[in-house]
């Protein structure tokens, strides 16, 4: 009997892998025989963009496009309220204005009788500031703001005198100023009797010795 030889495997074309044969078959791009690249016409391109791909690029880009319209409205509307918060705040602030309730600059100091002929009271200086006095013509209110700087000069009832702390004016217990910077009298305010028989004295309204005003009616209370 004849021995079979064993024989080498047969190449068959079938067992190739398919990437291989198709490399194998296509040429080379410039090759000859090689496909020519496709050009597209005009048409073609724009049923391309009309396609669902492209029209889901351009989507994407318009939504953000939105987006960035969005922050800027929203920003805008932001500022508008803004404005409209502050004019209302402003408006109600209009309504209600500050109001300094200082006190009143009447009050009532007693009867003509609680001050004698000669007499230099200083029971209203600490909470009204004016000193009540009474001499031979009558009886007159002070104001105790010393005519220099404003402080509030004291009364010396030995001296006989008012006299100020802070740089040493003078005046006489009717208010003439005779030393120190003082340039001129004390002021005097308003009083008058009220209904029920006493002092009404009025600071708003005051009575300026260099201005004459002494002798004029409510400077002094002839009792
Ligand atoms: S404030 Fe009275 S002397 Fe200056």
């Amino acid at each position: 009997m004849a021995e079979e030889t064993p024989q080498a495997p047969e190449n068959k074309p079938s067992e190739q892998p398919a990437a291989d044969r198709s490399a194998e078959a296509k040429p080379a791009e410039g090759e000859a025989g090689a496909p020519k690249p496709e050009v597209k016409s005009e048409d073609q391109l724009k049923a391309e963009a009309r396609s669902p791909k492209k029209q889901v690029a351009v989507d994407a880009k318009g939504s953000i496009w939105m987006s960035r319209r969005n922050f800027f409205s929203r920003a805008g509307w932001a500022a508008f309220f803004a404005f409209v918060a502050s004019f209302l705040i402003g408006s109600l602030r209009f309504m209600f204005p500050r109001v300094l309730f200082e006190p009143s600059p009447i009050f009532k100091a007693g009867y003509p009788d609680d001050y004698p002929v000669g007499f230099v009271s200083t029971i209203w200086v600490k909470e009204q500031r004016v000193w009540i006095v009474r001499d031979d013509d009558g009886l007159y209110a002070i104001l105790a703001i010393c005519t220099h700087l404003g402080c509030t000069p004291r009364w010396l009832d030995a001296e006989n005198k008012f006299k100020c702390p802070c740089h040493g004016s003078g005046f006489t217990s009717a208010g003439i100023n005779f030393e120190g910077p003082a340039p001129r009298p004390l002021e005097r305010v308003q009083v008058t009797l009220a209904e029920d028989g006493q002092l009404l004295i009025n600071k708003s309204i005051k009575f300026l010795q260099e201005k004459g005003d002494w002798g004029k009616p409510g400077s002094i209370l002839k009792v």
